[in-house]
């Protein structure tokens, strides 16, 4: 088939059974009828359900499935939490779970949130060549700007938040005659994505007309280019802390690793993150683990979230972990600095059911607890894979939620399951190995399929 064939105008008007049909019919033309009733498989049996979720995002065809579990006994600031996770990972979920019943027992995670303002900025570029006439212009646009978005705002201030700066920035040299309001927000207990994307546009258009009609300028002076009015996913001042400690002695033995031994090997395994990219890139993925399974379960945004976190690892010049620890006094002290914009009101929080039902499950949190409570699981799980690290490696767990996979893959039955347990205790796992030991069980060769 050519190119040409698989092109397509109108897509998005189709309704959901023509869209199926047309993919069919050009991507699956082996089997385009079981891959219509495999997609339609996964329909939720609930119309209204499948509905809404059609709706969420675009050119809908089905749902995607992901599992969505929970990691109990986290202790925050001395309340349990059950926490919601939503991941593809095998081994995240039991890690998180681990690493918090072990921290249960030694006082719990402490959280803090240092502050939470979020960010924007209106980029622009001004014709005229003084910046001092535009800074002193500056001056007369600033209450301007704030009046002219009283309707957005009016809200988000009962609440409490709103507009908390406003300020010009020039940036030659970035570009000649570059320059940005930047906007802080405090946005209370939304994401609040939308509500700075309003504010920065009305800006943005306030800036536009007030520089025209400024009589103080002339010719170029009236001149000035929106390039784009737009939040910033990098929120270095949305930050919490979060952070376990206990005596080393408490830390208790891992089988043949004395408490002290672990404390050096577990502080010298994250100093290396602290200093190494690559290494940091890993350890760093391992907290992401926890706290985009969390924000994904509360509906809110995950590249927003880690594409800050990132950002803020690299705030110095070089990319490096987000955790620190260190073995002082006698005392052993793990902790987490991370920024995390998120939201418990608006957004998908309020359209997903599964969503809600998270937040419900949390206590209906407020934006700054749910950022305590995601900064705990992200150390959590730092903690469960940084102890797997310097004392079993990871893959002793990790292979077994392999071989939990290929023994569904392969439909074992509850005393298969049993016995491969047993068998692969000691023994390497591989799909084949697993797939050649069922056969033996059965007495006949099994389908790589099933
Ligand atoms: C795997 O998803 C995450 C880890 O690689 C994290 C780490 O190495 O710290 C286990």
């Amino acid at each position: 088939m050519k190119t040409k064939d698989k092109m397509i105008a109108g897509f998005s008007k189709f309704n959901k059974a023509e869209k199926i049909a047309w993919l069919v019919k050009h991507f699956f033309k082996s089997n385009p009828i079981e891959t219509a009733r495999e997609f339609a498989s996964f329909w939720h049996t609930n119309l209204e359900a499948q509905k809404l979720f059609d709706g969420i995002s675009e050119n809908t065809l089905t749902n995607f499935y992901m599992p969505y579990g929970v990691a109990p006994n986290f202790l925050v600031n001395d309340k349990l939490y059950c926490v919601p996770m939503v991941i593809e990972e095998s081994s995240v979920v039991a890690a998180a779970s681990s690493g918090a019943k072990f921290w249960l027992n030694r006082g719990g995670f402490k959280a803090e949130v240092r502050s939470m303002t979020k960010v924007g900025h209106v980029h622009f570029k001004w014709g005229g060549s003084d910046p001092v006439k535009l800074f002193s212009f500056f001056n007369v646009l600033k209450p301007r700007l704030l009046a002219g978005v009283k309707e957005i705002t009016k809200n988000m201030e009962k609440r409490g938040g709103g507009v908390t700066g406003l300020e010009l920035l020039y940036l030659p040299e970035i570009e000649e005659g570059y320059y940005q309001l930047k906007v802080d927000f405090n946005t209370c207990d939304a994401m609040g994505a939308n509500f700075i994307n309003s504010v920065l546009e009305a800006f943005a258009k306030i800036l536009d007309q007030e520089v025209a009609s400024y009589h103080e300028f002339e010719g170029s002076e009236k001149e000035v280019v929106i390039v784009m009015a737009i939040l910033s996913n990098y929120t270095p001042e949305c930050i919490v802390k979060s952070w376990v400690e206990c005596p080393v002695s408490d830390l208790g033995e891992f089988g043949e690793i004395s408490a002290p031994v672990f404390a050096e090997k577990f502080v010298c395994a994250v100093n290396i993150a602290c200093n190494d990219s690559y290494r940091a890139a890993t350890h760093n993925k391992g907290i992401y683990n926890g706290i985009d399974a969390v924000v994904i379960a509360t509906g809110n945004d995950f590249r927003a979230i880690e594409a800050c976190g990132h950002a803020y690892a690299s705030r110095n010049g070089k990319y490096v972990s987000l955790s620190r620890a260190e073995v002082k006094d006698g005392k052993f002290r793990f902790e987490l600095e991370v920024p995390l914009a998120v939201g418990t009101i608006g957004g998908l929080t309020k359209i997903h059911p599964l969503a809600k039902k998270s937040l419900e499950l949390l206590g209906n949190p407020s934006a700054e607890e749910l950022m305590q409570l995601i900064a705990s699981v992200g150390l959590a799980q730092n903690f469960a894979a940084v102890r797997s690290l310097v004392t079993t490696g990871i893959q002793k767990g990790h292979m077994k939620m392999h071989l939990a996979n290929i023994l569904t893959h392969f439909k074992a039955t509850e005393t298969e399951r049993e016995t491969a347990f047993d068998y692969f205790s000691d023994k390497t796992i591989s799909f084949s190995s697993v797939r050649q030991y069922l056969s033996l069980l059965r007495g006949h060769t099994i389908a790589v399929n099933g």
